[in-house]
């Protein structure tokens, strides 16, 4: 195991396990209902909508009834904002929503209020940082939805340690588990995670929860992203996109064309990718800028792509293609704050590179997806028909795409390529010299 830091070895203290009494093998214990599926009660356990349209659409529909959602995001990125939002939709709603603020006092929590608006009246705030203060909290005022900011700032005086070791924060964990399960409080728990991934670990929570969140943005940009890592009521990988404003955060129905917004066609380094979040296709632009460097060894910049993608689809285009960026500096991004994952987008990142590396843009109607593999072919991603679907709707009317593709939808052609040779051919003859398309390379 490895935690990267030096000398954070604590030692706890473990309680010595019950001996179990009675009888071996269970004789004589009480006998836990055993039900038939066909018989238990259809409504139970279905998702209520909260209100914030975004969120519900992430969780698919809403919150179940005793069921317990981490929420893990960076400091700031504005997880607190998020669920007192949420509070506040509960709450406005007519159900009963009990915030529990282990970091801030009610006031602070109210100023924060203040900017969202008068729903947020509504919500019920007791500021505490004790494991039986808010069990007993949540039994006086029988809330609804009860959120918890945050998982590391409590703690059970019971328990040895302080708020945020791993034993506090398991234990705190599985009380509120308990609470939520026994009075059937839709229960969501605030975790910061640190760039690392890691602080007294929501990551060691994720098994005793049903619901794992990431909540994630970039601090210099407004959009926020809600992906379901783990779900026991429904799909996992569903997302919910957010902008953060003076006013909160606002839901984004078309997270495509806020992404393409500011978008300047004819730009060489430049490609859109219909990426598939959940099950949401949405367009992003990949860019990409080659220089010469001054540097001994040259600098290779992913922002919102995956670093190591970046480093393996370059050595990719060297060997079988022939594009060396040797003494060349590269960045690559996806632009708009947004991070992509998807091995799906290969095939634009290996074409924004190219545009870039011979100066020569890839026109600005054209859309590309297909995963690379380290043989230099392109391979098929999953539902390609819904990211051109995406695509045809915001206009794009060319599709480069891995040779099994499904056909284009209407109004878009697709040009199936199966090896990024071919794909580099696109921008011009084999000595990949700085010239444009040619003309009939592309079809329309
Ligand atoms: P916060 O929810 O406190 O983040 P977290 O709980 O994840 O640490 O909010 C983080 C940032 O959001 C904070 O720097 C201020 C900003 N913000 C807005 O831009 N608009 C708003 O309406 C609010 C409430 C916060
Ligand atoms: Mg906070």
């Amino acid at each position: 195991m490895q935690c990267g830091e030096w000398n954070t070895l604590v030692e706890e203290a473990v309680a010595a396990p019950e001996v179990a009494q009675g009888p071996a093998g269970g004789a004589g214990a009480e006998v836990p209902p055993i039900v038939r599926l066909g018989d238990v009660a259809a409504g139970a356990g279905l998702p209520v909508p909260t209100g914030l349209d975004e969120l519900d659409r992430a969780l698919g529909g809403g919150l179940v009834e005793g069921s317990v959602t981490l929420v893990g995001g960076e400091p700031g990125v504005g997880k607190s904002t998020l669920l007192l939002q949420l509070a506040a939709a509960v709450a406005g709603g007519g159900r009963r929503a009990l915030l529990v603020s282990a970091e801030e006092s009610v006031e602070q929590v109210r100023r924060r209020g203040e900017r969202l608006g008068t729903e947020a009246d509504h919500v019920a705030v007791v500021a505490t940082t004790s494991v039986p203060a808010i069990v007993a909290a949540a039994a006086e005022y029988q809330p609804d939805v009860l959120v918890v900011d945050s998982i590391q700032t409590i703690a059970d005086p019971a328990v040895a340690g302080g708020s945020g070791t791993v034993g506090q924060v398991r234990e705190a964990t599985a009380r509120l588990v308990e609470l939520a399960k026994g009075r059937g409080i839709a229960t969501l728990l605030v975790g910061h995670v640190t760039k690392e991934g890691s602080l007294a670990g929501p990551r060691t929570l994720e098994h005793l929860v049903d619901t794992v969140c990431s909540f994630e943005g970039d601090r210099h940009h407004a959009i926020r992203v809600l992906s379901v890592v783990k779900h026991r009521f429904g799909p996992a990988g569903e997302l919910g996109v957010f902008t953060m404003g003076p006013a909160g955060l606002e839901g984004v129905t078309d997270p495509s064309a806020l992404l393409l917004g500011d978008r300047q066609p004819g730009i060489p380094g430049s490609i859109v990718v219909p990426v598939l979040e959940g099950h949401r296709p949405i367009l992003v632009e990949v860019q990409a800028l080659v220089a010469d460097s001054p540097l001994p060894s040259p600098r290779r910049v992913a922002q919102g792509l995956p670093a190591g993608r970046l480093a393996l689809l370059v050595a990719v285009l060297q060997r079988r293609a022939g594009l060396s960026l040797a003494g060349q500096d590269l960045f690559a991004s996806a632009v708009g704050g947004i991070r992509v994952t998807e091995p799906a987008s290969d095939l634009a990142v290996v074409l924004a590179v190219a545009s870039a590396a011979f100066g020569c843009a890839v026109p600005g109607d054209v859309v590309a997806c297909g995963e690379i593999g380290l043989g230099g072919e392109i391979r098929q991603v999953v539902h390609t028909e819904r990211r051109l679907a995406e695509a045809a709707r915001r206009g794009f009317r060319r599709a480069l795409v891995p040779p099994s593709a499904p056909e284009a939808p209407p109004g878009m052609t697709c040009t199936r390529l199966d090896h990024v040779a071919m794909a580099l051919a696109l921008f011009g003859d084999a000595t990949h010299r700085p010239v444009p398309i040619r003309a009939g390379t592309l079809p329309g």
